[in-house]
């Protein structure tokens, strides 16, 4: 290996695509246009439950501009893809104009396409649809499940141990349904070329995306072609295909025209997934200085009629303390609701509210600091597993967030700290995340014009994926950023995983530096080998490769050498496309692997999670009922972070998130019909710039080698956990008042008996 230039890796590189986004020169999916495209707009039922009657379509079809109506009755044949299976899909493209069946307000119940958006939407407002309608189960509360719970983790006798435990504390908090509200809508465009399709989707997972589809639609999977260059964000709304791609591809082949699905916000609310509710008990049991003695996390989360989402709310209980006796269980409840999907830190996110919020009620009864209970009862192995950690510093994560928010001068009484006339409240929370390296391919290509091509199907999500990639070839090949193109989003390319649970970056890494690797590798060798290169006869380990030119090792690279148009063929090195000029090759291409941390045997000896842990500090006006988050400091042990710049924007944009999550977020169904009440922008709230504090993040950087040879995990998701316990507890400690169901609302506050700051 030669020398490179300063590594890359780790500093706050810009990202390669921002210029395309800020420009609008990016096409997202909806952007996609084509020679004769027609517009589809679904019809959503307007019952929660029930059968549907009949469909008159008469009116609607008669329409200028209709081309076709579809539903359940002619909607040709589906191939219902079965779960289970090692491709990751939902009830919603499972059972999307299967039958006559209703199971939830909103659901597809027919389509229409027309020459226009307009002439669409008129048509599908036109199409009457009569039901035989049920009694929906709409209940709000999930406290009437009586079902077998699901134990998912249990260790010695924690309902003993909870019985003598000398404090404790049971209490049961809830987390309402949330909406993922992406910026850019759901939408699918299907182009066929007779038996072939291609699907221009927002996908977090194109090669997924490709399975599935190709099993609904009766194709080989080599027939399906899925492509997703940008995305608005998904935040696991778009990890799994839904309906509109499965209604625009069969739309598009029965009228042999290109065919644009968009949902709508409103449709966003009902048909592509969200967070879904869960109740969760946490008994905690003590000794009187604060050494936990059983935990014990019984959460229900709400799922559809047909879909097994479970919200995986106990998933970190079992290894953040240590504690002898434990059990965490789970039970799902099915509502007359659209199917639930994974949104940003599923499980963790509702999970740690509850633990996070048990444990400072726990450290209120026992008298103690929280910080200090956290620290005392922190693990130093995952009791879960019976597994050593890979790398675990949340102790650190603890002690510098206590020291940037000044937590030395909180004093504990509720209503104790003001400032500028305001009470001041500060509350703490931990945050983890699973680790692991899932496979992936990818292929590097250097070219005789200069440049070097990476390809891989997975794609940007907005996290920054394009420049990690570029990121890595540019720290092994020094050719500068804007010489590499990163080809993603597309499955024609080699096959990459699906942007979700925080993994895409630990993934790649392996695959693209293995490709570039042998990539260099192979240069080296044409370089030897070749007659007319002034390296020819050496041995390639004599050859280095820096700044994008093939030198000597002995004589280093002079730097500002490289790219010269006349490049001498000299003792300063060749560039590298002129080596393959001299060899009279082409392009040179490689490929590379990543193999899966779960067939990895010393991987599976460690317990993989990344942790972190957020203080947030709220400003509480009694007079007024006004609170205000003013500050958050979030400190994160994620591994060794690749892009300082894209990664603090993950961590700062989950603490966006909690904000929204603590104090507005929640989707209102009407208790009738099902319509989610709140189904847009003005009414579901989400944190704007307005609400948000001074937000801070610390990385500690800590590589984990366990992980990826880059020592690298994700950060995407943990970020938003431990974000609404931290303020929750903050707001306790300003107001006294314990909120156990999200978001804090003024309602809650108003019974503050704090009158005057
Ligand atoms: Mo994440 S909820 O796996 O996009």
């Amino acid at each position: 290996m030669g020398t490179t230039p300063a590594s890359i890796i780790g500093t706050p590189t810009p990202r390669i695509d921002g210029p395309l986004k800020t420009t609008g020169a990016a096409e997202y999916s909806a952007d996609f246009h084509f020679e004769r495209m027609a517009y589809a707009v679904p019809v959503g039922a307007h019952i929660a439950s029930g059968r549907i009657r009949s469909i008159d379509t008469a009116q609607a079809e008669q329409m200028p501009g209709v081309l076709l109506v579809l539903h359940h009755g002619n909607i040709g044949p589906l191939y219902r893809t079965a779960p289970g299976d090692d491709y990751a899909t939902n009830s919603e493209v499972r059972s999307a104009f299967e039958d006559d069946v209703v199971r939830h307000w909103g659901q597809h119940v027919a389509v229409v396409v027309a020459d226009t958006l307009e002439a669409a939407t008129a048509g599908a407002a036109a199409v009457r649809v009569q039901y035989d309608p049920d009694t929906p189960n709409l209940r709000v509360s999930l406290d009437d499940y009586s079902g077998k719970r699901k134990s998912i983790s249990r260790r010695g006798d924690p309902d003993a141990a909870f019985a003598t435990a000398p404090v404790k504390v049971d209490y049961t908090y809830v987390t309402p349904i949330e909406t993922h509200n992406p910026i850019e809508m759901h939408a699918s465009v299907a182009v066929w070329a007779g038996d072939t399709v291609t699907l221009y989707e927002t996908s977090q997972g194109v090669v997924n995306h490709r399975v599935v589809m190709a099993q609904v639609l009766g194709l080989p999977v080599e027939d399906v072609r899925v492509v997703t260059r940008f995305l608005g964000s998904g935040f696991g709304g778009k990890l799994f295909p839904w309906p509109q791609s499965t209604l625009a591809a069969a739309a598009a082949r029965q009228l042999k025209r290109p065919v644009k699905l968009s949902v709508d916000r409103r449709m966003m609310f009902s048909n592509v997934g969200h967070r879904p509710r869960t109740e969760q008990r946490i008994r905690l049991g003590a000794t009187k200085d604060g050494k936990l003695t059983s935990i014990r996390h019984d959460f229900l989360t709400q799922t559809s009629q047909l879909d097994d989402f479970i919200e995986h709310c106990g998933e970190q209980t079992p290894f953040l303390y240590s504690c002898p006796n434990l059990e965490v269980t789970t039970g799902m409840v099915r509502r007359n609701v659209g199917a639930p999907a994974p949104m940003r830190g599923p499980g963790a996110v509702p999970g740690l509210f509850a633990l996070e919020s048990a444990m400072d009620e726990l450290a209120v009864k026992l008298n103690m600091d929280p910080l200090e209970l956290h620290m005392k009862n922190d693990a130093d192995r995952d009791e879960g597993k019976n597994l050593p950690f890979s790398s675990r510093h949340l102790k650190e994560c603890y002690t510098v967030g206590a020291e940037k928010i000044g937590w030395k001068q909180r004093t504990p009484q509720v209503g104790s700290m003001r400032r500028n006339g305001k009470i001041i409240g500060m509350g703490m929370g931990a945050a983890s995340w699973s680790a692991a390296r899932i496979p992936c391919s990818a292929s590097v290509e250097l070219c005789q014009n200069g440049r070097v091509c990476v390809r891989c199907a997975t794609q940007d999500i907005g996290t920054g994926t394009y420049t990690i990639f570029a990121q890595v070839i540019h720290a092994r090949t020094g050719v500068p950023l804007d010489r590499i193109d990163v080809f993603l989003g597309d499955t024609s390319l080699p096959a990459g995983p699906t942007s979700g649970g925080s993994m895409a970056t630990s993934a790649v890494l392996p695959a693209t530096t293995s490709a570039v690797n042998e990539a260099v590798n192979r240069l080296l060798h044409i370089a030897t080998l070749t007659p007319a290169s002034p390296f020819h006869g050496l041995k390639p380990e004599a050859l280095a490769l820096t700044n994008g030119v093939v030198h000597a090792k002995e004589q280093p690279q002079v730097v500002g050498a490289a790219y010269h148009p006349d490049a001498q063929l000299s003792v300063n090195g060749v560039p590298f496309e002129e080596v393959l000029k001299l060899a009279n090759v082409g392009n040179l291409m490689a490929n590379g692997k990543t193999n899966p941390s779960f067939e990895d045997p010393k991987a599976k000896q460690y317990s993989l999670h990344s942790y972190g842990a957020h203080f947030a500090e709220v400003e509480w006006e009694p007079d007024i009922a006004r609170l205000r988050v003013s500050r958050i400091f979030s400190i994160f042990d994620c591994g060794r972070i690749i892009n300082k710049g894209a990664g603090t924007n993950q961590i700062l944009g989950a603490a966006v998130m909690g904000v929204g999550m603590t104090l507005f977020e929640g989707t209102v169904y009407d208790p009738q019909r099902g319509q989610p009440i709140n189904g847009n922008f003005a009414d579901y709230l989400v944190a704007t710039c307005a609400d948000l504090p001074d937000l801070d993040v610390t990385f500690l950087d800590y590589p984990d080698y366990i992980v990826n040879e880059y020592g690298a995990r994700g950060i995407g998701e943990i970020g938003m956990a431990g974000v609404a316990p931290a303020i929750a507890a903050a707001v306790y400690h300003a107001t006294g008042v314990r909120v156990r169901e999200l978001p804090v609302r003024v309602e809650d506050l108003l019974k503050s008996d704090i009158r005057e700051a």
